[in-house]
């Protein structure tokens, strides 16, 4: 069975800017703080009304049939990894299809958090190579702003909002998905989540006036869990498939704090120029950070090029992708 390669990216990132001098006039925090804690310089806001995830989504897909010229009824699945859908149901992964002309496609999403877009190229993956479906579409997509407090400093200045797709096809050769190390431990639930809006706590006037419809985040817990196993994590992947810190063209990190980066890039051992980052433009946008990478690296990847692909989110979850680019 041939392996899935990933044929095309597409993206969208809204055009306003949210900058951190932006942000110090709304709380108490400061450029130099969120630069020299995070790397986040500035960040992209979906301004509005009823504009939610697939918003951005949809513009991205689109992209990338056009990109890639494959025609929209061609497509047989759709997952979206997004922790903001626009509803609670139907799947925000519908929404899409709708939007592009998917008629033919199934869809669902994924949530797994930061670690999303990871978890859900590796099932993509897996229905290629099981020779169950041979056009599948990945989309990252966070509306974070949706889900922020701009009256709480220690999380807004974070997140940002992003979208990207990319098309999976079945590889000719031996260039593609090579292999995934994915985890979970749901006791990390309690450091990093929403609490009100589940059917644990449906939404009230109570849950509203606490603010409870917000991202809660142990920032210190959540980063000292980060910072080793996004690292440990890439390193595994890199051992188990018998691979250097030479042998790897680039390292493609989850952008959730330039020190957790960091730590990911001493463990491996890659050079720094070897990293896709852009946090200090982007910020965290969840489920868009490492698509959002391979757009707007995709111009400098090479056929045969070797990328190792990490993330650690909320959950807690986290993985790595070890996989030869295609094109
Ligand atoms: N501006 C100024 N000061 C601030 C700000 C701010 N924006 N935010 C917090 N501070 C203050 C705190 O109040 C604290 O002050 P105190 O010492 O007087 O109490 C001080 O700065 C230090 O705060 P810490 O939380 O210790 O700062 P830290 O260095 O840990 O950085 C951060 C905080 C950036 C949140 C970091 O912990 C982090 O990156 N955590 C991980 C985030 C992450 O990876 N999330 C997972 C992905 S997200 C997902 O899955 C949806």
């Amino acid at each position: 069975m041939p392996i899935a390669k990933i044929s095309g990216v597409g993206a969208y990132a809204p055009d306003f800017i949210l900058t951190n001098q932006m942000l110090s006039e709304m709380v108490d925090t400061n450029d130099e703080w969120i630069s020299t804690r995070t790397g986040i310089k500035e960040r992209r806001i979906l301004k509005g009304k009823n504009k939610g995830t697939s918003f951005m989504a949809t513009k991205a897909v689109d992209e990338l049939l056009k990109k890639t010229g494959i025609a929209a009824e061609s497509v047989e699945l759709l997952i979206c990894a997004t922790v903001t859908p626009d509803m609670q149901f139907p799947a925000t992964a519908n929404l899409i299809s709708d939007n592009c002309g998917l008629k033919n496609a199934f869809s669902y999403d994924i949530n797994a958090a930061c670690s999303g877009f990871l978890f859900a190229l590796h099932t993509a993956s897996k229905m290629i190579e099981s020779g169950a479906h041979k056009k599948v579409i990945v989309v990252g997509a966070d509306k974070m702003s949706s889900i922020m407090d701009y009256t709480d400093r220690n999380t807004c200045v974070l997140f940002g909002d992003g979208a990207a797709a990319v098309l999976l096809e079945p590889s000719e050769d031996s260039d593609g998905i090579k292999d995934a190390i994915l985890h979970t431990d749901g006791s990390g639930w309690r450091y990093l989540h929403q609490k009100a809006g589940g059917s644990q706590m449906p939404a009230s006037h109570e849950t509203v006036d606490q603010h409870l419809h917000y991202v809660y985040q142990e920032g210190k817990k959540v980063f000292s869990n980060a910072v080793v196993n996004m690292a440990e994590v890439a390193a595994e992947v890199m051992e188990r498939n018998h691979l250097a810190a030479k042998d790897i063209q680039w390292l493609v990190p989850h952008q959730a704090n330039m020190r957790i980066i960091e730590a990911a890039r001493e463990l491996t051992g890659i050079a720094i120029e070897r990293v896709m980052v852009n946090i200090d433009r982007y910020g965290n946008t969840t489920n868009g950070t490492i698509p959002l990478c391979l757009w707007e690296w995709e111009h400098k990847l090479k056929k045969g090029d070797n990328l190792i692909l990490a993330a650690f989110g909320g959950g807690f979850t986290w993985g790595s992708i070890y996989l030869k680019w295609a094109y």
